[in-house]
């Protein structure tokens, strides 16, 4: 397995590729089980699959956690390699970003300054920033993202869509702890208690789950009952919308996602559930 820490390096390892095809996963490293899912997913269907672990700082912001975000990159470089990865692409954020005034992208209003969006201003202008900035670099064929971040997944989409730019984005499900929590690297902040209080939000999904499965519809309704299941967390949001992230009043299957976040101590857990 490669290990390129910069972008000349990539782009020389890129150009001896040719037009193999390439499966690209994008991370910000602090690999756990979902990360692995997307990846493995990628090693069934691509020849080469090339991860990036880069903590992206335009998508931080000022009062974030960009400095404490975990970086583990021993232990995440002996996983890829493990799953049979090609290439590590670790850059730093002084070669990504070489100018202070670079040409940003604005995605529409309506899908980003909503939900995650309306809490982290900017949020996914930097996602956009670097996903776009990856997809040139590695020029992927398929790049693989998780629903867990369902608004991140669907803007993506949308970049994709809007720019007519050559890359399948492919989505995979979202990988659960033993206890149902959905994994994620900031799980790590949680202490015991907060871990316990936190598993109100997979009960939450799950409730919503079986009353769809009974043939309820009313997202009023499903979204007052599985409030109830919120009680010892700092609920941010939790609707029930479309795939361009506008609230619906009837969930619609195949067509409808439930979105949730809420605090847990100070840590901030993300779930969704598609319907
Ligand atoms: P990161 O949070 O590291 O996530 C990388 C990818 O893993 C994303 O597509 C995310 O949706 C997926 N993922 C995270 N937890 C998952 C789980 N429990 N099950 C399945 N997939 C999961 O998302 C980012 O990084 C960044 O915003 C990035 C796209 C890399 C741009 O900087």
């Amino acid at each position: 397995m490669k290990i390129l820490k910069c972008i000349e390096d990539l782009i020389v390892y890129r150009n001896d590729l040719g037009s193999q095809e390439i499966g690209f996963v994008p991370t910000m490293g602090a690999l756990h089980n979902g990360h692995a899912s997307l990846i493995e997913k990628s090693r069934k269907q691509d020849n080469h699959t090339i991860v990036s672990i880069f903590v992206n700082p335009t998508q931080f912001g000022a009062n974030e956690d960009l400095d404490k975000y975990p970086r583990t990159f021993e232990k995440d470089s002996i996983l890829c390699e493990k799953l049979g990865v090609a290439a590590i692409f670790a850059p730093d954020p002084r070669d990504m970003y070489r100018k202070k005034d670079e040409i940003t992208l604005n995605p529409p209003k309506s899908m980003a300054n909503v939900y995650e969006g309306a809490l982290r201003a900017g949020h996914f202008n930097g996602v956009l920033q670097v996903v776009l900035k990856l997809f040139s670099l590695i020029r992927p064929k398929r790049a693989y993202f998780g629903q867990k971040d369902a608004q991140q997944l669907l803007i993506i989409k949308r970049m994709v869509e809007d720019l007519f730019l050559d890359v399948e984005i492919v989505p995979c499900a979202t990988k659960r702890d033993f206890d149902s929590l959905a994994l994620s690297s900031r799980n790590i902040y949680l202490n015991q208690m907060e871990r316990k209080n936190a598993l109100q939000i997979p009960m939450a999904l799950d409730l919503i789950k079986k009353m769809v499965d009974e043939g309820i519809r009313d997202s009023n309704r499903l979204i007052l009952e599985a409030k109830k299941c919120i009680r010892d967390l700092e609920l941010d949001y939790l609707d029930i919308v479309d795939y361009d992230l506008q609230r619906v009043s009837e969930v619609i299957l195949g067509k409808s996602i439930v979105l949730i976040a809420a605090r847990s101590g100070k840590t901030r857990l993300l779930d969704n559930l598609w319907l």
